[in-house]
């Protein structure tokens, strides 16, 4: 079993409190990924359930057992950092072997579980070459491949990915939801900056704000119902355009988001935001336009292919039907009734429900009283292989206690290796 369970958490270095009462409750064998802004504390909750920190106060149980005091090697854990250091003066196959070696493992069950952990990494070509001979992203699967021979029942990744170039993190990402589905039983803890990784890897994402836990979600719950402005902007990327003042007016609340792939352009008679193009990015798959409307930022419009508008262009756009989201002056979703204003336009209501009832990416398929977003899978990659299991709930406070709940594990693609005796 590799259950974690971590109550009331706390970690100070001297007089500064870096994490603050966490509670999380993960599943055996779930993916869960820590995001946050820098310095909000992801490496060292991970840290102290490695062990290499010690817990200020509260407990931490893995597998049922209160592990605060037990020492990092004796947890069941793995770690797989950014630098992934490997003996320059060791073959790929005695780099991975070493913490065999150390336990005296004996050769022939060393050289099985090497190879296991080679073909799950499709390493095995390089067994014989030194890490010099690798690519970034091959040196970087036998880092991996060395945390796996330990046969860990929990796997803790720092931001494993983050000095490889573009390429080498999509295939190395893949490597990582294949491992996920070979090892069923293993728990992965994960940190990332990385939006994509975060919404395609994760069962659940776990968001961090100065040391507390903001929300806890499926990728598709985070996205769909934030609980606060917070969360809002943070995931989804580009990030959610806010909007205030006299225009937020019409809405009935503080702030009104709307994330770039909701926006749709429309005529200016049919009231909706309009400004000047600053300019305007074309990505091919999409462009994005930054608008001026008199907000502190511009605002972001995404439109399909290249778009044709360039800096100086008055344009004027609002949410597609009801996709936007309402917040209060303190950054709390309203939940208070709110009917949609007016449609923009008959064909953007159009597109919306066609949109959703093509989306099999989306779990929720209804408008909510409120006026809040009910999901589009646009913006982001979407996780293909694992639908949200649990449909989010409306947005109220019953949303929030769905989203702490962990999700329904996918069935295994290959059968766990056998475990050795770590
Ligand atoms: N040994 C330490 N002594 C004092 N403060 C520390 C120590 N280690 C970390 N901190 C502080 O704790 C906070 C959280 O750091 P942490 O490394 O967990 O952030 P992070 O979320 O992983 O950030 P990043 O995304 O930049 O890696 C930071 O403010 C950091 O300065
Ligand atoms: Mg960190």
């Amino acid at each position: 079993m590799s259950d974690l369970k971590i109550t009331n958490l706390y970690k100070s270095y001297g007089k500064v409190e870096v994490l603050k009462d966490i509670n999380l409750d993960i599943k055996s064998g779930e993916f869960i990924v820590f995001v946050g802004p820098s310095g909000c504390g992801k490496s060292t909750l991970l840290r102290t359930i490695s062990g290499l920190e010690t817990i200020t106060s509260g407990s931490l149980e893995i597998g049922g057992r209160v592990v605060n005091d037990v020492a990092p090697s004796k947890r069941g854990i793995a770690m797989v950092f950014q630098s992934y250091a490997l003996y320059p003066h060791m073959t790929v196959f005695d780099n991975m072997a070493y913490s065999l070696k150390l336990l005296r493992t004996p050769k022939d069950e060393m050289r099985k579980k090497v190879e296991e952990a080679a073909d799950m990494l499709q390493l095995r070509p390089y067994l014989d070459r030194l890490p010099k001979a690798l690519s970034g992203g091959q040196r970087q699967r036998v880092a991996i491949g060395r945390a796996i021979v330990r046969n860990p029942q929990v796997f803790l990744f720092d931001e494993p990915l983050s000095n490889l170039d573009a390429a080498l993190r999509v295939a190395t990402r893949m490597e990582i939801a294949k491992l996920n589905e070979t090892l069923p039983d293993t728990t992965m803890i994960y940190v990332t900056h990385d939006q994509v990784e975060a919404m395609t890897l994760a069962d659940r994402i776990v968001v961090l704000k100065d040391g507390v836990v903001m929300q806890v979600g499926t990728p598709m719950e985070l996205y769909d119902n934030p609980q606060s402005l917070f969360v809002a902007g943070f995931i989804g990327s580009p990030k959610m355009n806010f909007l205030t003042g006299k225009h937020a007016e019409k809405y009935k609340c503080h702030t009104v988001g709307v994330r770039p792939e909701h926006m749709t352009i429309q005529a200016k008679a049919n009231g909706g935001w309009s400004g000047k193009v600053i300019y305007s990015e074309n990505l091919g798959s999409d462009s994005f336009i930054y608008v001026d409307i008199g907000e502190e930022e511009p605002v972001i419009v995404r439109q399909d292919g290249k778009a044709t508008y360039h800096a100086g262009d008055d344009i004027a756009f609002g949410p597609e039907g009801d996709l936007f989201h309402r917040f209060d002056a303190e950054g709390r979703p309203m939940t208070d009734g709110f009917a949609a204003p007016a449609k923009p336009g008959a064909s953007s209501t159009a597109a919306t429900s066609k949109r959703r009832a093509a989306s099999p990416a989306n779990p929720a398929t209804e408008g909510t009283p409120d006026g809040g977003v009910v999901g589009s899978a646009g913006g982001v990659a979407m996780p293909a292989k694992k639908p949200a299991a649990k449909k989010p709930a409306a947005r109220s406070t019953a949303s929030k206690a769905a989203s702490t709940r962990s999700t329904t594990r996918k069935a295994p693609a290959r059968k766990s290796p056998a475990k050795p005796k770590a």
